[in-house]
């Protein structure tokens, strides 16, 4: 792992930083549900998955049904960032009503995908809805999204890897990368 992809202009936050922070949002986590009956961890796809299947591994709740769903949702639009319109490409399995609802997201930039995502779930009548969030972009905010757990905030550089991508390339990469200029500037 000490082989850093040639595309990478620098490591952001490394295997072992990633871990720690991710360990330590799934202690508070645990903590704050631990009187929960059913807590329901909503992964959107396809971003979240390695973020999702570390945090759940540091999640202990014994008293507490702990089930998986996921979302796959496309942002469509006539522009090329996100229009915050969501369509729902795979929707939840299961009913969310009356249990609480944690949505894992990847990264939140604009924050209308979140945004449109927690009241359309709503819409759904959780017992509660909150958010888990890796990444944040705070200088992309354009709509005020609340993130009850959240990892990292970061410049507006383009990251990659750790389930985050470029053109559908680098989710497999461990760690969190800058992708070079070269890379996406034509
Ligand atoms: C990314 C990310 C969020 C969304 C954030 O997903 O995983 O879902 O964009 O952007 P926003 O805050 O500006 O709405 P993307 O559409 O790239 O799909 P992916 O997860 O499959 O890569
Ligand atoms: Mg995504
Ligand atoms: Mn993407």
């Amino acid at each position: 792992t000490s082989e850093i992809h040639p595309n990478v202009k620098r490591v952001i936050y490394t295997e072992k930083e990633i871990k720690e922070r991710v360990s330590e949002l799934g202690r508070q986590i645990s903590q704050d549900y631990k009187d929960s009956k059913n807590l329901v961890l909503v992964g959107i796809l396809k971003g979240s998955f390695v973020f999702m299947s570390d945090l759940v591994r540091s999640i202990h709740l014994p008293n507490t049904n702990v089930s998986l769903e996921f979302m796959s949702i496309s942002s469509y639009g006539a522009e090329t960032s996100s229009s915050g319109v969501i369509r729902i490409m795979m929707d939840l399995r299961t009913s969310i009503e009356g249990k609480d609802v944690l949505i894992i997201e990847d990264i939140v930039d604009s924050g209308l995908t979140l945004k449109h995502l927690m009241e359309l779930l709503n819409h759904r009548n959780p017992n509660s809805l909150h958010t888990a969030v890796l990444l944040r972009k705070k200088e992309g905010l354009k709509v005020d999204v609340p993130v009850r757990y959240m990892g990292f905030d970061i410049p507006m550089v383009f990251i990659i890897g750790y389930g985050l991508d470029f053109a559908e390339n680098y989710r497999e990469l461990p760690y969190l990368g800058e992708l070079k200029e070269e890379c996406y500037k034509k």
